[in-house]
């Protein structure tokens, strides 16, 4: 686990930009996980640039998203779908055909979860996961619970999740109570992992996620265990941490 903490949210940002962009320049048929939330909204922008200024191509990119809400029309303007296409796809030279985000408008949510995970595999793999963190320290859309989901699955959002996200909706009553989100076996699975996290109110989930018990509990905890994990923060989301944890290796990665 490698931790970088940076002054503030734009030089976060542009980071994280710099190594999706390494990524793709080194691999320009990378398969990419991608995140939404308001955390990652910087990093999108940032890859705009460098699409714009030629340094970034993403016509052989692939992409899976982490999740998507259930029963919510991808033309609403809180969905996934939309949001992706507003904050990167409308804006590079992504073939469409290789986006991937989780149909939760589909008939058959069991046969949508099990296509998904096949869809993953069968693209190789995700070369590197994008993630931000929920305050209760979810990734993608999963909750704490008694037991880590391995696979993309159904899930019912917390009571705190629908409050944190209502404020992009006109009332708590629109956010959906229901997601489609890929597992934290799906996550883990991924060759490398790159959380993001951005305030004060991150903290604890960040602190939690480095040093706490790993238990489904703090689903974030389970990082603690990959051999190839980059957590970016501000100093508000590193603020629980010391500094002898930036830039810490875990006892896992150093034996690896
Ligand atoms: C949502 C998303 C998560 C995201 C989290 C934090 O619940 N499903 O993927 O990490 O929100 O969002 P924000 O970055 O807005 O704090």
């Amino acid at each position: 686990m490698r931790i970088i903490v940076c002054d503030n949210y734009d030089l976060l940002s542009k980071k994280a930009a710099q190594i999706i962009g390494s990524q793709m320049i080194l691999e320009p048929k990378s398969v990419l996980g991608l995140a939404t939330g308001s955390t990652p909204i910087g990093m999108y922008r940032n890859l705009i640039k460098m699409y714009e200024e030629g340094l970034i191509d993403f016509s052989k990119i692939t992409t899976f998203n982490l999740d998507e809400y259930y029963q919510l029309p991808i033309d609403n303007d809180q969905s996934y779908h939309y949001f992706m296409d507003e904050n990167l796809f409308n804006h590079v030279n992504i073939n469409r055909e290789n986006i991937h985000i989780p149909n939760g408008m589909s008939d058959d949510i069991e046969a949508e979860c099990t296509l998904y995970e096949e869809m993953i595999d069968n693209n190789g793999g995700i070369d590197i996961q994008v993630l931000g963190i929920g305050n209760n320290a979810h990734i993608g859309f999963n909750e704490p619970t008694i037991n880590f989901n391995k696979g993309t699955h159904i899930v019912t959002l917390e009571e705190s999740t629908r409050e944190a996200n209502a404020r992009f909706f006109n009332s708590i009553d629109e956010v959906p109570t229901k997601a489609i989100t890929m597992g934290t076996g799906s996550i883990f699975k991924s060759k490398k992992i790159l959380l993001l996290a951005s305030g004060k109110n991150k903290a604890e989930a960040i602190y939690n996620t480095v040093h706490g018990k790993v238990t489904p509990e703090v689903p974030s905890s389970i990082l603690q265990f990959h051999k190839d994990v980059i957590i970016i923060l501000d100093k508000e989301a590193a603020s629980l941490l010391n500094e002898d944890d930036y830039e810490l290796m875990s006892e896992f990665t150093k034996t690896k």
